[in-house]
C-alpha cells in the first residue's frame, strides 16, 4: 500500500535510510519536512505494516525536485520502485508540476537504469556533490 508518510514515519524512514544508504536526509530534517515544510510530498510503500520504501519531493509550482527514493534491501528489484514512481509521476501531474530533477551519484549504475527507464533524461553533472564524487542530474518532464 502507498499512502502519504507522517511524523509517526520518521523513525522507520530514518532506519531504512540507514540500512541502505548509511546515511540520508536524516531524522530531524524528516521531521522539518513534514511537520512544516508545505512544499514537502512524502510517501511510504507499506507491506505487512512495515516501511519498504520511500520517496520524497519538493514542488514548488512547476518544478519538482526528489529529495530521496529508497526502497529496503530486501525489496529491491522487485518492481516496488516501480510503482511508487509510477504513483508519485501521477501525483506531481495532478499537482501542476511540468518538470522533475533529480541528482543521482555517478556510479549508481542501477538508479540511473531505473531513472532512465522512467524517461528522465541526464541534463548535466555537478562536480563532487557528494564530496568526492559527482552527481548526475536528470530531468523528466511530466506531461510526457
Ligand atoms: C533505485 C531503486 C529505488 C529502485 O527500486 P527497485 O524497487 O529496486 O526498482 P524495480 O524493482 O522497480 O526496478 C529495478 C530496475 O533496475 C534494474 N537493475 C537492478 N540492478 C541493476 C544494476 N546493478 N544495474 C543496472 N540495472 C539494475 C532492474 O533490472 C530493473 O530494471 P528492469 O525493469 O528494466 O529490469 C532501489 O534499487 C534502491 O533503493 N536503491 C538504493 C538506494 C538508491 O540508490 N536510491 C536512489 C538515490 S538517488
Amino acid at each position: 500500500m502507498i499512502r502519504k508518510a507522517n511524523l509517526n514515519d520518521v523513525p522507520a524512514i530514518h532506519h531504512l535510510e540507514k540500512r541502505v544508504l548509511g546515511d540520508g536526509l536524516g531524522q530531524s530534517f524528516l521531521y522539518d519536512e513534514l511537520a512544516i515544510n508545505p512544499f514537502g510530498h512524502y510517501f511510504v510503500y507499506e507491506m505487512h505494516k512495515e516501511i519498504v520504501a520511500y520517496v520524497g519531493f519538493r514542488a514548488i509550482d512547476e518544478l519538482a525536485e526528489m529529495m530521496n527514493f529508497v526502497v529496503d534491501l530486501d525489496y529491491q528489484d522487485q518492481g516496488i520502485g516501480s510503482q511508487l514512481m509510477v504513483y508519485v509521476l501521477d501525483y506531481l501531474k495532478n499537482l501542476g508540476v511540468l518538470k522533475i530533477a533529480l541528482e543521482v551519484r555517478k556510479s549508481n549504475k542501477r538508479a540511473r537504469h531505473f531513472y532512465e527507464k522512467f524517461g528522465f533524461k541526464a541534463s548535466h553533472t555537478r562536480a563532487n556533490y557528494y564530496e568526492k564524487e559527482d552527481a548526475i542530474v536528470y530531468i523528466r518532464e511530466v506531461t510526457k
